[in-house]
C-alpha cells in the first residue's frame, strides 16, 4: 500500500501536528502500518513550537508570512506552491489561524482537512471555544472535516463531544478539547490514508 504523504499547516503550539508525528513513529509497521507520513510542515509565522517540532523530528518547513506579499492573493499563490512542491496526498491544518484563499483551494480541495474546537456548525471561526462558552453551550467538541471555500463549512469527517463544566474558563476547556481533538485528528488521518474516502455533496464515507 502507498504511503499517503501529509502536509501539515499550522500557526502555533502544534501539539495536534506532534500526535500524528508520535502515532506515525510509534505504530508497529511505522509510516507503511500507519498509511501516512508527513514530508513537510507549513507555517504563517516564524518562532512557534509547531515549527520547532518539525525541525527535531527532521522535517523539512516552509514558511509564508501574510504580510511577505502585496496582496492576499500573491500569499495565497505562494502558500499553494510551497505546499505543492511537496507532493501531498493530504494537506492537514492542525492550528493553521488563516483562511486561504481560491488557488489554495482549486488545487487541493477534496484532500485538504482541517480540526476545529467545536461542534461544526456550531462556533465557527477563530474562536470557537470562547464562542461557545459564551453562548452557554453545555457541550461542545471538535470537529475534522474537509475545507471548502467557506470559513469551517466543509463536509464533517468526524466529532467528538466534551461536556462543558461549570464554571471553567477558555484555556481549560481548549485544554480539554485538544485531548479529544489530538486522538480524533490521528485516528481520522490514518483511517483516510489506510482505506481511501468518498465525498459525495455533504457526506463523507470513509471506505
Ligand atoms: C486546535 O484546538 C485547533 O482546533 C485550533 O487551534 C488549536 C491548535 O492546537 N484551530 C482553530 O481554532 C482553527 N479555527 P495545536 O497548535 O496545539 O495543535
Amino acid at each position: 500500500m502507498a504511503v499517503s504523504r501529509l502536509v501539515v499547516l499550522v500557526s502555533g503550539s502544534g501539539t495536534n501536528l506532534q500526535a500524528l508525528l508520535d502515532a506515525i513513529a510509534a505504530h508497529p509497521g511505522g509510516p507503511e502500518g500507519f498509511g501516512a507520513e508527513v514530508v513537510a510542515v507549513g507555517a504563517d509565522r516564524e518562532d512557534i513550537a509547531g515549527l520547532e517540532r518539525a525541525e527535531k523530528a527532521g522535517i523539512p518547513t516552509f514558511v509564508c508570512p501574510v504580510k511577505g506579499y502585496a496582496t492576499r492573493e500573491e500569499w495565497d499563490a505562494a502558500l499553494t506552491a510551497a505546499t505543492a512542491a511537496h507532493e501531498p496526498d493530504l494537506v492537514v491544518s492542525a492550528g493553521f489561524m488563516k483562511i486561504v484563499g481560491k488557488a489554495f483551494i482549486d488545487r487541493f480541495g477534496g484532500r485538504f482537512i482541517n480540526t476545529h474546537p467545536a461542534l461544526l456548525p456550531a462556533f465557527p471561526g477563530a474562536h470557537g471555544v470562547r464562542d461557545a462558552l459564551a453562548y452557554g453551550a453545555k457541550v461542545t467538541g471538535c470537529t475534522v472535516h474537509f475545507v471548502d471555500g467557506g470559513v469551517d463549512t466543509g463536509p464533517i469527517i468526524a466529532q467528538g463531544v466534551v461536556e462543558i463544566r461549570d464554571g471553567e474558563d477558555e484555556a481549560a476547556l481548549h485544554e480539554r478539547i485538544k485531548e479529544v481533538e489530538r486522538t480524533l485528528l490521528v485516528d481520522v488521518v490514518g483511517r483516510l490514508a489506510r482505506h481511501g474516502y468518498r465525498i459525495e455533496g455533504r457526506k463523507v464515507t470513509i471506505q
